[in-house]
C-alpha cells in the first residue's frame, strides 16, 4: 500500500507489527491526506475523471504546479486504491498561437475527462482550457487517443455553442449519445450540449439545464432511467455547501433541486471539498462514488482528494463523511434493496426513509444503526389477515416489534393487538408503520440521521422521520425489487394530457388510477421552470377527461406530473 500519510504509515507499521492484518488496514482510503502512486511519488491528477475499461480504472486529473498547469496525468489501478503512475496522458506541446488552438506550455488545463467513443473507437478528452493569464477565455479543449492512457492530441479548443465553459464534464449515456456539461453564462447557469456522433464537437442541440443558480463542478451519474448531479456553489477554491439535482431528461430545463447532499458536520464546505466526478464501481449494480477535490489555493499541486461512497438507497442521494473508509462499505449498500410489495412470510429490514439506516437493536434499544449484520433487525412479517396488518417476527427468534406507550419493543410472546403493524404506503414506495393498539407511528427520535438514533411511536404525521422503506437484502432473498430510481411510467390510464390555454385536460380511463386506495383519482401536480410546484390537484376522473384550471400562471413553459400509487410520469408543456 504506498497512498498512506506519514501518520497512516507510522500506524500501518505498527499494525504490520502487532497482528496479520496490516494489509486490511492499508486498504482504505484516506481522505484529505496526500496520496501516493505505487512507485511512491505523489499522485498529482486533480479535478479527477475516471474511466474504467478491462478491469482496470485510469484516473486522469490537473498535473499542477502551483497555478501553472503541466499537461493532463494519469493513473491506473484496479482497486482504486493502489495507483501506477502512467505519466502524462496529454503533454503540453507546441506554440502558442493567436487562434487559440493550442496545448502550449502554460495554457491551463482543467477537469478533464475522457469517455470512449464506441464508433470510432478513440478515447475523448474534453477539458477546461485558459490561456494561462487568466479564466476569461473560457472555452474547451478537445483531445482524442487510440488507447484510454494516451498520448491524447488536440482535435480543437472551442467555446461549445458559442458558450462560455469553465468547470465542465463529459457524459456517456446508456444509448452511446455523450453530452458537455458546463459552467457558462458567467457561471450563473448550467448548460448542457449534445455531442457530436465522434463525441469531437458539440451538436447544435443544448439546452440551459440549471440556470440561474451560480453551480459549478458538475459530476454527473445515472441510475435507470434517473440523472443524478453533484454541483458546488462558485465561489472558486474555497469550498461551499454542494448541491445533488436529479431529472429524467438530461437535457431538461427542470432538474429536481434536493439540497446539499451532505449531513454530517463540515456539510457547509461539503466536508471541505468540491465535486468533480461520480464513478461507478465495477462489480456491483449500485455502487457509486463521490470524488472531490481538497482545494489548497496557495499550493494547487498540494491539494488532495476527498472521496465518498454515495447513499442512494432511499432514492435521495447523500453524502457521509469517513475520514478513512474502505471499499467494503458497498457490499451492503448494493445488497440492501427496496422490496416491490410486501409478501406474507418474508423476511425484510425496515429502513429509515430519513436516514437511510437500517432498524436496529443496540444496547438492547431498538434504534438505528449502520450496516452491521448482528445489530440490523430482519422481521418476518407475518400477515393477521386485517388489510396490510403483519406482525414482526425477529428472524431466527420467537420476539415480536411490540408498540409499549411510546416505545418500541422486541419482546417473546402471545399474540397481542400491540404486535400488530398497519402498513400505509405512499406513492413514493414508503410507508407511515401504524400500531394497531394505539394508532400512532413508528418515527426517529429528534429526527436524527445518526447511528444509535432511537426509535419512538408518535402521533401520526408524514415527516421523513416517520417513514420507513420495506428492503431486503438481495444476497440471501430472491424477491421482486422496486428500484427508487426506475423507469418513470406514464400512469397506464392516462390517456391524454393536453395543455390549453390557462388549463390542463386529462383523460383518463375510468377505475384505472387509485391514489391512496382512492379509485379514479390522479394526483397532478404542476412546477415552474425553477422547479417550484405552483399547482396540485387531486383530480377525479371517472371516465371523463378531467380539466385543471390553472389561471393564475403566467404564460411559459411547465412540467405538468400526472401520477398514481404505482407511476408516475412527467410531461412538459407550455401555457
Ligand atoms: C473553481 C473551479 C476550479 C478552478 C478554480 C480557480 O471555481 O471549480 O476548477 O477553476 O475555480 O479559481
Amino acid at each position: 500500500m504506498t497512498r498512506l500519510t506519514t501518520t497512516a504509515c507510522v500506524f500501518a507499521v505498527c499494525a504490520l507489527a502487532a497482528s496479520s492484518d496490516a494489509a486490511a488496514a492499508t486498504s482504505r482510503i484516506y481522505n484529505g491526506t496526500t496520496w501516493h502512486a505505487t512507485d511512491g511519488s505523489t499522485i498529482n491528477a486533480h479535478a479527477a475523471g475516471i474511466y474504467y475499461e478491462d478491469g482496470y480504472y485510469y484516473w486522469f486529473g490537473e498535473n499542477r504546479d502551483g497555478m501553472r498547469s503541466n499537461g493532463v496525468s494519469v493513473y491506473r489501478s484496479t482497486d482504486l486504491l493502489n495507483w501506477d503512475s502512467l505519466g502524462l496522458a496529454l503533454t503540453p506541446e507546441g506554440e502558442r498561437k493567436n487562434t487559440l488552438q493550442d496545448v502550449a506550455p502554460g495554457r491551463t488545463l482543467e477537469r478533464p475527462k475522457v469517455i470512449k467513443n464506441p464508433t470510432t473507437g478513440k478515447y475523448v478528452m474534453w477539458a477546461h482550457w485558459e490561456d494561462g493569464e487568466d479564466y476569461s477565455k473560457a472555452r474547451v479543449m478537445v483531445a482524442q487517443a487510440d488507447k484510454p492512457e494516451g498520448p491524447y492530441t488536440l482535435v480543437r479548443t472551442l467555446r461549445p455553442n458559442g458558450q462560455e465553459s469553465r468547470d465542465q464534464t463529459i457524459f456517456r449515456d446508456d444509448d452511446n449519445k455523450a453530452y458537455h456539461i458546463r459552467s457558462s453564462e458567467e457561471n450563473m447557469t448550467l448548460q448542457c450540449s449534445l455531442l457530436s456522433d465522434d463525441y469531437l464537437a458539440p451538436t447544435d442541440t443544448y439546452e440551459r439545464i440549471i440556470p440561474g443558480k451560480q453551480y459549478e463542478a458538475p459530476a454527473i451519474l445515472k441510475i435507470n432511467e434517473t440523472y443524478i448531479g453533484f454541483f458546488s456553489g462558485c465561489t472558486g477554491w474555497r469550498p461551499n455547501p454542494g448541491h445533488v439535482c436529479t431529472t429524467r431528461d438530461i437535457m431538461s430545463n427542470n432538474w429536481n433541486d434536493l439540497g446539499n447532499p451532505c449531513v454530517d458536520d463540515n456539510a457547509s464546505t461539503t466536508y471541505t471539498s468540491q465535486p468533480t466526478y461520480a464513478l461507478k464501481l465495477a462489480g456491483y449494480d449500485y455502487a457509486y462514488m463521490y470524488l472531490g477535490d481538497r482545494w489548497n489555493s496557495s499550493n494547487v499541486q498540494t491539494s488532495t482528494y476527498v472521496w465518498l461512497p454515495i447513499f442512494l438507497r432511499t432514492g435521495t442521494p447523500f453524502l457521509r463523511y469517513y475520514e478513512s473508509w474502505d471499499l467494503s462499505i458497498f457490499d451492503t449498500l448494493d445488497a440492501i434493496r427496496r422490496a416491490a410489495a410486501i409478501e406474507d412470510g418474508n423476511t425484510y429490514v425496515l429502513l429509515s426513509r430519513l436516514a437511510d439506516r437500517m432498524v436496529s437493536l443496540s444496547a438492547g434499544k431498538v434504534c438505528l444503526y449502520d450496516d452491521n449484520d448482528s445489530k440490523n433487525l430482519s422481521f418476518v412479517f407475518e400477515a393477521t389477515g386485517e388489510p396490510d396488518t403483519y406482525k414482526l417476527r425477529r428472524a431466527d427468534t420467537d420476539s415480536y416489534l411490540r408498540a409499549s406507550g411510546s416505545s418500541v419493543v422486541l419482546e417473546d410472546g402471545a399474540d397481542l393487538e400491540t404486535q400488530k403493524w398497519v402498513f400505509e404506503r405512499s406513492s413514493d414506495n414508503f410507508y407511515s408503520i401504524v400500531s394497531k393498539a394505539t394508532g400512532k407511528v413508528l418515527s426517529v427520535k429528534d429526527a436524527s440521521m445518526a447511528s444509535g438514533a432511537e426509535i419512538e411511536l408518535i402521533e401520526k404525521t408524514t415527516a421523513a422521520k416517520a417513514r420507513f422503506g420495506v428492503y431486503f437484502d438481495h444476497r440471501k432473498f430472491d424477491y421482486e425489487e422496486d428500484n427508487p430510481f426506475g423507469a418513470p411510467v406514464v400512469p397506464a390510464a392516462v390517456e391524454n394530457v393536453t395543455p390549453d390555454a390557462g388549463r390542463i385536460t386529462l383523460t383518463i380511463a375510468p377505475g384505472a388510477v387509485t391514489v391512496s386506495g382512492v379509485a379514479n383519482v390522479a394526483k397532478v401536480m404542476v412546477y415552474d421552470v425553477a422547479g417550484r410546484c405552483v399547482a396540485q390537484r387531486s383530480l377525479l376522473c371517472g371516465g371523463a377527461a378531467a380539466t385543471m384550471m390553472l389561471n393564475n400562471l403566467n404564460a411559459g413553459i411547465y412540467i405538468v406530473t400526472v401520477s398514481d400509487d404505482n407511476s408516475s410520469a412527467s410531461i412538459k408543456i407550455a401555457l
